[in-house]
């Protein structure tokens, strides 16, 4: 299939209606523009990240890639200067859009948007959707109960995007369940404008995320993530994840008394127990034990490509569901 355009695709800039997830630590530059580059739209999963690294991973981005692409950021969860430092970097380097989670905050999407950046906003509840709306972002994407990482509803992501398109006078993505044709052609048949995908890109040679992590990802079946606040340590609230099943979630780290039980290292930085630092590439220690956001599409994925290779294996599914 060599195009499907829809109204966000032409937005954004890209030929085929499939996103990269703005997954913290996981979509660095080597991912988001390997998907770009494949005709998706790349994002940089910059969540927390200092400002230095941020600047880094945009100006290598820029080098593996001409084509269009956005910086995710979640403003509940990082520390209010270190989000204006990285907002104010962010316009520095020119970048055109902005990916935010969690909590609609209207005062800062007023401003960003003030400064001439598009404004995406994933939501995870019908209220968060009006709330952004309200606010005059550009475009949604609805999570649904499924995904992978913080989730931020209850909803199913088919059940929450029907009235979300039904209410929205801007393009609306999916987020949540999806890694194969069919289940993205559903989403588009609800009225998605493209869908933003995670666990599909984890398992990916350029994602950063540790081996093990993607191994673990491919090998679940779809029944072997869970919905638990216990990884909670670098956010302010106990937000839920989605995660493959381990040591932490089965409980058996619940008598450890030191606050600051140290799993692990990874980026020059110790991992803690209980930290919402999924295990990265570089990661060393007890890699099992760190928090494996794994998204119910797990049952979809069976192998680890290319993010090119990826987009063209989903998109080929499409076609094959599109001529049915
Ligand atoms: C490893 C991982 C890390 C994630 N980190 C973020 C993040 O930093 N910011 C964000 O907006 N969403 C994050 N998410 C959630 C994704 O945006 C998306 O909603 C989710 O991956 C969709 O479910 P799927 O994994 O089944 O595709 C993360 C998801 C995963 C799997």
């Amino acid at each position: 299939m060599d195009r499907v355009q829809t109204v966000l695709c032409q937005q954004l800039g890209c030929r085929y209606p499939i996103m990269l997830a703005g997954m913290g630590g996981v979509a660095r530059h080597r991912l988001a523009a390997a998907v770009s580059n494949a005709g998706g739209y790349g994002v940089l999963g910059m969540v927390r990240e200092p400002v230095e690294r941020l600047r880094y991973e945009v100006s290598a981005m820029r080098r593996l890639t001409d084509k269009p692409f956005a910086v995710n950021l979640i403003p509940a969860a990082t520390p209010r200067q270190q989000l204006m430092e990285q907002i104010d970097a962010c316009r520095a380097l020119a970048v055109e859009t902005l990916v935010f989670f969690w909590d609609v905050d209207r005062p800062l999407i007023d401003a960003v948007r003030q400064d001439g950046f598009r404004v995406i906003h994933q939501v995870g509840t019908e209220r968060a959707a009006e709330q952004a709306l309200k606010a005059g972002v550009e475009a949604l994407i609805v999570q649904g109960h499924e995904a992978g990482g913080h989730v931020h509803g209850l909803t199913s992501t088919l059940a929450l995007l029907a009235p979300v398109v039904a209410m929205s006078d801007v393009p609306v993505a999916a987020s949540g369940g999806m890694a194969s044709g069919p289940s993205i052609a559903a989403a588009l048949a609800v009225g998605a404008q493209a869908v933003s995908l995670g666990s599909a890109f984890l398992t990916t040679h350029e994602a950063n995320a540790h081996h093990h992590h993607k191994r673990r990802v491919v090998q679940a079946r779809v029944d072997d993530t869970c919905y638990t606040t216990r990884f909670a340590r670098n956010w302010p609230i106990a937000a839920p994840v989605r995660v493959l099943e381990n040591a932490v979630t089965r409980g058996d780290y619940d008598r450890i008394e030191d606050p600051n039980h140290i799993l692990g290292s990874q980026d020059n930085e110790p991992v803690y127990l209980f930290s919402t630092d999924s295990p990265l590439a570089d990661a060393e220690g007890r890699v099992d034990d760190m928090a494996l956001y794994c998204g119910q599409s797990c049952g979809q994925v069976s192998d680890i490509v290319s993010a090119g290779q990826r987009i063209e294996n989903l998109m080929r599914e499409v076609a094959s569901v599109s001529a049915r």
